[in-house]
């Protein structure tokens, strides 16, 4: 069931989705070669919760930890780890959900640290315009599948692939709503958006093949072919006259 908000419930997902950005802003801002992943994650929670706020991925289906941090190939659910130090070019991607008075933000953006490729620095800048290709075509009535072709499309005229086994999703009171929101698709399909949906619009984009692998951790996954994959998300709501992203 996809539920419909409320401005007064919206102006709420406006405070959750302020933290989650403040969260990415200040992971940014520290983020550097020699810290571990697990550095980065107590950053994390100990900044949301100085907000009274809560880190959603914390506990979720036993995720041990507040964010999500996806080196390289790692397309997404990175677990943040003591061991695993980030190294100079790495493309970091951290993704964070924050529940502030019941209400969810969720948003990821890849990090580039050092002296980053050419290449990746190509696959990271095409995974944002990817995202706004699609929002800037989004407003009330638009079909869902208009989203996934507008991703698709741009990621796919400049050489990438699009990650098919994961998709964004709806988002609200939880975390994962409905609808699921592919990031491959054919304009003009599927439901109708209406002003009061709100979605977490998150494409996954591969320099090389779109297949991936599922780790024996239970949460990592990887490009098939290793290369590196890339992920920006932002939590949206539909708007009378467009959109607003409420984690940017
Ligand atoms: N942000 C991710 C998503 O949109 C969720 C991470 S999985 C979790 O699907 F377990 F860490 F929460
Ligand atoms: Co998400």
């Amino acid at each position: 069931m996809i539920t419909i908000k409320t401005d007064a419930e919206i102006a709420l997902m406006r405070e959750s989705g302020r933290i989650t950005k403040e969260v990415l802003d200040l992971l940014g801002s520290k983020i550097k070669v020699g810290m571990t992943t697990k550095d980065l994650d107590k950053i994390a929670y100990d900044y949301i919760t100085s907000c009274g706020a809560s880190p959603s991925f914390l506990g979720y289906s036993g995720y041990p930890a507040s964010i999500c941090v996806s080196i390289d190939d790692m397309v997404v659910h990175g677990i943040p780890s003591d061991d695993d130090y980030i190294k100079d070019g790495q493309i970091v991607s951290v993704d964070v959900g924050v529940e502030f008075n019941g209400w969810q933000g969720d948003a990821t953006r890849t990090f580039m640290v050092g002296n980053v490729s050419e290449e990746k620095r190509k696959l990271v800048k095409v995974t944002e315009e990817c995202f706004f290709n699609a929002v800037k075509n989004l407003r009330d009535g638009t079909p869902l599948g208009d989203i996934g072709y507008y991703v698709q499309s741009h990621a796919e005229a400049n050489g990438f692939s699009v990650v098919r086994a994961l998709v964004g999703h709806g988002i609200g009171k939880d975390m994962h709503e409905d609808p699921s929101v592919p990031n491959y698709g054919k304009k003009g399909t599927g439901i109708r958006l209406k002003k009061g949906m709100a979605l977490a619009i998150e494409p996954m984009i591969n320099e090389g093949v779109y297949q991936v692998d599922f780790m024996s951790d239970g949460w990592g996954v990887r490009t098939r072919d290793r290369k590196p994959s890339a992920h920006y998300e932002n939590t949206v709501v539909i708007t009378d006259n467009g959109v607003e992203i409420l984690t940017l």
